[in-house]
């Protein structure tokens, strides 16, 4: 991580706007906030396992995962207790999969550690894989009413736009004043249901583009507003432009049985159920025997873009012959019906939806916040 830039010295003035923000953010929150099934819950492990979810996906698409997740692993402890496989089968298609393997390692943390209980302590929060910053400051605010600040994406362009920070997003330096701000304001009654109350202000009002300042709570606070530059803040990070890649994928069908075989190694989907797949054309790179199977001719594409690349992934249904054996390493042949319980990622699930294999819509987002393989 690179240094943290000092820490900026707040304004009277700037103090007092982010006092008088806290009040109008919570009148905000008990008007129109959303009635989510995370903000019925003061408890920790429900918590938690929102922001996990939340943290790279929007909400409409959290709401049947986060349900679902809950009723698997009820407690710290079943998911600490669950294998790896089953924790991933309930993440399928919602994507960054890293996401559920820190979850769950961490929730073996807390039971070894920490007597299966999120630690109050924010070094031990922070110590549990997979929680940052933000993820310690949103389960500690909101499970147990400590007074510190959560800033994710949404609430860092509200606060930019509000205190009219003017550097890159990602600069250090505007982190560190933005940061500032949102310590200086989270108030020490109800912080929780304040960070909440930013992220939603961001997410309901204070939008990437056209948000609407007519109807914003803080608008007369908002020094963007003010002089009609909420479209202008906060300026975007540079970002490279996503690498084009081509994939190829075979589906193997046989009866009412399709073939998968389990991702190896360290990337992404490690530990997925997944289409034999292979970036290139060539459907022969996919690593399937040769005469196990043969193209039908019916192709698929999706497009998907994840982490820097964008992924043309074109699919080829083909019919398996008879008698063939599998090669070595972990290979299966599931039932199309069963694909769902699979921990499939959310191109292939998409793939298997456009061939009729009968699986329900999942959607993705990158990290723009743009939805894909929907
Ligand atoms: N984004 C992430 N966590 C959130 C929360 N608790 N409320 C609103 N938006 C969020």
């Amino acid at each position: 991580m690179p240094p943290r830039s000092p820490k900026p010295r707040l304004t009277t003035d700037a103090r007092r706007r982010a006092a008088e923000l806290s009040t109008r953010l919570l009148g905000f929150y008990d008007r129109e906030g959303r009635d989510l099934p995370w903000r019925q819950t003061k408890d920790p492990y429900r918590v938690w396992v929102s922001e996990v979810m939340l943290q790279q996906t929007q909400v409409v698409t959290v709401l049947p995962y986060y349900a679902r997740f809950l009723e698997a692993f009820p407690t710290v402890r079943a998911l600490a207790e669950s294998a790896t496989d089953d924790v991933l089968a309930m993440w399928a298609g919602l994507g960054y999969y890293g996401r559920a393997r820190n979850l769950q390692a961490a929730a073996r943390v807390v039971v070894a550690n920490h007597g299966g209980v999120f630690p109050r302590d924010w070094a031990d929060a922070l110590a549990l894989p997979g929680v940052g910053r933000y993820m310690a400051g949103a389960v500690l605010s909101i499970a147990f009413g400590q007074r510190l600040p959560a800033v994710d994406g949404n609430a860092e362009r509200a606060l930019a736009r509000v205190f009219l920070v003017r550097g890159h997003i990602g600069s250090g330096r505007a982190k560190a004043r933005i940061h500032a701000l949102a310590e200086a304001a989270v108030p020490a009654d109800r912080p929780g249901d304040h960070n909440q109350a930013l992220m939603e202000l961001g997410a309901l009002v204070c939008t990437p583009r056209a948000p609407q300042c007519g109807r914003c709570a803080v608008r007369e606070l908002c020094g963007a507003a003010e002089r009609g530059l909420q479209e202008a803040i906060p300026r975007p990070r540079p970002r490279p432009a996503a690498r084009a890649v081509t994939a190829v994928a075979a589906v193997v069908r046989r009866d009412s049985r399709v073939l998968i075989r389990r991702q190896s190694g360290p990337g992404a989907w490690s530990g997925l159920w997944v289409f034999p797949h292979a970036e290139g054309h060539e459907l022969d790179a996919v690593g399937l025997p040769a005469d196990l199977a043969a193209p039908t001719g019916r192709v698929v594409q999706v497009r998907h873009t994840v982490m820097q690349r964008r992924i043309d992934l074109k699919a080829h249904e083909c019919r398996a012959a008879q008698g063939v054996a599998l090669p070595q390493g972990e290979w299966r042949w599931v039932k199309a019906s069963e694909l769902e319980a699979v921990a499939l990622p959310a191109p292939h699930r998409k793939v298997a939806r456009l061939l009729g294999l009968g699986l329900p819509p999942t959607r993705l987002l990158d990290a723009e916040g743009v939805e894909h393989a929907g």
